[in-house]
């Protein structure tokens, strides 16, 4: 038996400052800001500005998480990112800011699940710490989605938002962190969201405007079924592992894609409101991002006490979906 647990030391995010409102985006497409208010719980979203590097919005968090851990960059042994709309796909977005923190003595490496990815990387992260391979793991999950997105498209220009938010992983005492986790995949499912990349087929172009083949589409009723029966599942499934009661769990922080699609899990769980936590009306959907972030918001603002318990739950492209229920230990 091992003397220590893996739990989360440190946390940051970044959010960029300029917004798009509801009311902005009525003047961009033909949307109401009440039938995104009714249909996404989304007021608006926050977008990088169009000559930054999306890696430097993951610097910030990450700095930010590490500092928050009490380490420095040099004692980061491994970092994972995650994102859907990398800079570049080669260099990686770990190696990108892996080099702009200067963590010079960690591997790097990004891990593609969509907005699944930080519940994957969090797992991933959870062996190597466990084994004793790895001390120290920076996770970042870093998204700008506004540059993926067809801006004439109104059923998915609406959803989307820019942000990066980052964790650190470290061993912690053992009644605190990760108890039990649950990744899953379902690829028959996959074309039901889809961002093409190197090759375009010809079925995916005629989904999309000319000039925006590397844009996200989606089926989003198929998608908002999925959502729904996928966060329930993952999250009883994970609990069940752990041997916890619903009742037992003071806050469930969900991927962040529809306030419908949360509400509805959370009636099927028997959720009250003061145990989820939502921030999509001012983010919108941030992808692997929302997690993360929520949870720093969360952090920061004094609302997590030592010992309480947590479940991450997400679903997202692949399609995939995961839930990592944990003891706060910080
Ligand atoms: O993290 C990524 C994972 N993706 C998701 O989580 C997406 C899951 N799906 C959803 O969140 C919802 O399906 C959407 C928000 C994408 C759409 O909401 P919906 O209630 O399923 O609407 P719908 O697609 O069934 O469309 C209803 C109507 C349609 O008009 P008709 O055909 O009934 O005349 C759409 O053309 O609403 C129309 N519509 C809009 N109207 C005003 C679609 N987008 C808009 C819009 N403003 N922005």
């Amino acid at each position: 038996m091992l003397d220590f647990n893996v739990g989360i030391i440190g946390t940051g995010k970044y959010i960029p400052d300029k917004i798009i409102s509801n009311h902005t985006l009525e003047t961009m497409v033909d949307t109401t800001d009440e039938w995104i208010t009714r249909r996404t719980g989304i007021k608006e979203r926050h977008l990088l500005e169009e000559d930054v590097p999306s890696y430097t919005m993951g610097a910030i968090a990450a700095k930010q998480a590490i500092s928050d851990a009490g380490i420095t960059p040099e004692d980061v042994d491994l970092i994972i990112a995650t994102t859907e709309a990398p800079d570049y796909l080669s260099p990686s977005m770990a190696c990108l800011i892996q080099g702009e923190i200067n963590a010079k003595n960690a591997a790097a490496f990004d891990v593609n699940a969509a907005c699944t990815g930080f519940v994957y990387a969090m797992t991933i992260a959870q062996q190597f710490i466990q084994t004793g391979y790895y001390k120290h793991i920076l996770i970042v999950s870093n998204e700008a989605l506004s540059r993926i997105v067809d801006w004439k498209n109104r059923s998915t220009c609406i959803l989307f938002g820019d942000a990066a938010g980052a964790i650190v992983l470290g061993k912690v005492d053992k009644e605190y962190g990760i108890k039990e986790s649950y990744i899953a995949s379902f690829g028959d499912l996959g074309h039901s969201i889809t961002i093409p990349c190197c090759f375009v087929s010809e079925d995916e172009k005629k989904k999309r405007r000319e000039g925006m083949e590397h844009t996200i589409w989606q089926d989003g009723s198929e998608v908002f079924a999925f959502a729904v029966r996928a966060m329930t599942d993952a999250t009883n499934l994970v609990l069940e592992k752990a041997g916890i009661s619903i009742n037992d769990v003071d806050m469930v922080v969900p991927h962040q894609a529809n306030l419908r699609i949360i509400n509805g899990a959370a009636k099927r769980l028997g959720l009250n409101d003061e145990q989820i936590c939502v921030i999509l009306q001012d983010t919108g959907n941030i992808s692997s991002a929302s997690i993360p972030v929520a949870l720093d918001i969360s952090a920061k603002n004094g609302k997590l006490k030592k010992g309480d318990i947590l479940v991450f739950v997400a679903f997202g492209g692949g399609l995939t979906c995961g839930s990592l229920c944990l003891s706060w230990g910080k």
